[in-house]
């Protein structure tokens, strides 16, 4: 675990394993959506971990506040800045970039990764407002952070534009989260868009692409309660194997990893993405268990296969020419 002790719940960092060099983003300024949590919270201290300075912009202010400290202490340097920030609100996108300009001068990565997980009902059954706010976080959002953004971009002929998301064209019965699915793909909508709209990256300088996380979370088993006795006249419920679960997820820290991997890359994947496992792969990242998983007495949960993710994603393109 890092030596840094807090309340977030990290540990040490990927990036040596995964061969990305500590000063592989020296100069670089980048702004993480959702970024004092797991996924994001991985990406954040990977950048950091890498030379770049961090923006941090969540809802959450003490898990950003920690997040801010945390970062700095790892590095013993004043890289991180957090900024409380809804993303949905014009004003606050304003101020989280008069923030990141005004301490760092200029940014050249944008990583759109907030998101409200528990808005995952189906639509039948969720209020109206449900959806709302799963198109005002990944739709508007997005958008409201590319317009503060992306100039700056321009002007120097540089910068990236990337965005989590996996369940973007419809819900599979497998995953559910009608409401989640369709704001992830006002997401993809608004950012591959705005990947045309900046045409080819040898113009613009800019790059835009996803990265698709898959089961990332840090899953301690151990603490996991036994399961609820059964309701008189139940049948005894099947023991879930919070073990096997556990080996399905990857850590924040490696999907850190496999998006510096990939914003290293970044110009190839213009207009288009990729999915974390198979970047694991073409770093030769050694997996705990790269075989499917089943789980005993719930067979609903398995590890997806890189086909069916990239079935999810096929939609996509090939991407635009760089
Ligand atoms: N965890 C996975 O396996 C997985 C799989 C596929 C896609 N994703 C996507 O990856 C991203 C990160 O997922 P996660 O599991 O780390 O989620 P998480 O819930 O742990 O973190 C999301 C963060 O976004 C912040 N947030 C929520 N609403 C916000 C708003 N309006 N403005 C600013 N910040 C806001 C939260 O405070 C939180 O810190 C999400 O976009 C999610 O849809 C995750």
């Amino acid at each position: 675990m890092s030596t840094v002790n807090t309340f977030l719940n990290i540990g040490e960092l990927e990036l040596q394993r995964a061969g990305i060099k500590s000063d592989a983003f020296k100069g670089e300024t980048a702004v993480v959506t959702g970024g004092a949590s797991n996924i994001g919270l991985g990406y954040a201290r990977s950048l950091a971990g890498a030379g770049a300075n961090v923006v941090i912009a969540d809802l959450n202010a003490e898990a950003g506040a920690e997040t801010q400290r945390v970062i700095n202490e790892e590095n013993g340097r004043d890289c991180a800045l957090f900024v409380k920030t809804d993303i949905t609100s014009e004003a606050d996108v304003k101020n989280l970039a008069a923030k990141a300009f005004e301490k760092f001068g200029k940014v050249d990565i944008l990583i759109n990764n907030a998101m409200n997980m528990r808005l995952n009902g189906k639509i039948l059954e969720s209020p109206i407002s449900d959806l709302d706010q799963s198109y005002a976080i990944s739709g508007r959002g997005v958008a409201l952070a590319i317009k503060e953004f992306v100039p700056g971009m321009q002007q120097r002929k540089h910068g990236i534009i990337t965005y989590s998301a996996t369940q973007f064209h419809y819900a599979p019965p497998m995953v559910g989260g009608t409401v989640y699915c369709a704001g992830k793909a006002a997401a993809t909508s608004v950012v591959m868009s705005v990947a045309n709209e900046l045409g080819p990256v040898k113009d613009s300088g800019i790059s835009v692409f996803c990265l698709c996380p898959a089961g990332v979370m840090r899953f301690d088993a151990s603490k996991m309660p036994p399961p609820p006795p059964p309701k008189p006249g139940e049948p005894e419920r099947p023991k879930f194997d919070f073990e096997a679960f556990a080996k399905m997820m990857t850590t924040p820290e490696q999907n850190g990893a496999a998006m510096l991997f990939s914003l290293l890359h970044a110009e190839e994947l213009h207009g288009s993405g990729v999915i974390h496992n198979d970047v694991f792969k073409a770093m030769g990242y050694p997996f705990s268990d790269p075989k499917p998983v089943e789980i005993p007495g719930a067979p609903q949960f398995r590890r997806l296969t890189d086909q069916e993710l990239t079935m999810v994603f096929c939609e996509m393109g090939d991407g635009f020419a760089s």
